[in-house]
């Protein structure tokens, strides 16, 4: 069932912004991983649609099968049954369309420099010459504030910066959508709240599409202007529902804190049975 995200949010009915075209659209997907052993389900009939300039977020506890479906947005897993288009075609593999950043900071191959990073893919997929290639790749790493790092080596930077450098590549591919897993989760609180005003801030600036997979209710209500909740493994749609209205400047308002119980409520208290 989809929840009617008015009914949800009653403050937020009438303010959901103008959305463009539908670029993204996952119909009844269900996703499985085939051991030697068994068979495990990941996700069971998921759908959504993901529009221009969403900011979607995919929020469930830990083996709801947030990542595979990613994956299966990236090309990486065809669905077992179901399907996944972009702008209309069927994903039947990886492309240049849909870059992913991951939560893993070993993403950068350490042995080119921060410049090397970005330029890479820029190269190699999106076939652009030296120069146009370092003039874009220049102009992210600008925009992620690494203007001053771009001769030095991933293990030199932190955790925030690698991500920074990671999230400047996939940008400087202008993918139709950018898929995060996690992407600053293993990060300490502060430098994550950063990343999540970056992001932000970024998408201001560009408006691109983002598909950001995280655990964190909170994180969710912040970074997404849509969220689907998905229930424990094997994850299946709990609820849709509008978060644009939400920044850190909401925390420890009273709304903010009634959305968070009760985004917590639909996503475990539902599947507990009375005893
Ligand atoms: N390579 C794999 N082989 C078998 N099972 C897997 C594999 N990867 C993930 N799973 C299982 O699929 C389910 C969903 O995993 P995952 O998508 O990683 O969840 P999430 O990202 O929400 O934590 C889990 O039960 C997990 O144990
Ligand atoms: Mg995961």
């Amino acid at each position: 069932m989809v929840a009617n995200p008015s009914i949800l949010f009653p403050d937020a009915a009438g303010e959901v912004p103008a959305v463009s075209e539908r670029l993204l659209a996952v119909n009844n997907v269900n996703l499985e991983y085939h051991t030697r052993e068994r068979i495990v389900r990941a996700t069971h009939n998921v759908s959504f649609d993901v529009y221009g300039g969403d900011r979607f977020v995919l929020l469930g506890p830990s083996g709801c099968g947030k990542s595979t479906l990613l994956k299966a947005v990236a090309g990486f897993i065809a669905p077992r049954s179901g399907s996944i288009s972009l702008d209309g075609e069927p994903v039947r593999g990886p492309g240049a369309d849909r870059i992913v950043v991951f939560q893993e900071f070993d993403q950068l191959p350490p042995w080119k420099t921060v410049l090397q990073n970005v330029m890479f893919p820029l190269r190699t997929a999106k076939k652009l010459g030296r120069a146009e290639a370092k003039e874009r790749a220049l102009h992210y790493l600008e925009k992620v504030g690494l203007a001053a790092f771009v001769d030095a080596y991933p293990h030199t930077l932190s955790g925030g910066m690698k991500q920074r450098v990671a999230i400047a590549r996939a940008l400087a591919m202008e993918p139709r959508v950018l898929l995060m897993d996690e992407p600053f989760a293993a990060l300490d609180a502060l430098t994550r709240r950063k990343m999540q005003e970056e992001l932000l801030r970024l998408w201001e600036e560009t408006r691109f599409t983002l598909l950001f997979v995280t655990h964190s209710i909170e994180e969710a209500l912040v970074v997404g202007n849509r969220i689907l909740l998905l229930s424990p493994h094997p994850g299946r749609v709990r609820a849709e529902l509008n978060s644009h209205q939400y920044s850190h400047d909401s925390f420890g308002r009273i709304d903010f804190q009634r959305s968070v119980a009760h985004i917590h409520r639909l996503l475990f208290e539902e599947t507990e049975p009375a005893q």
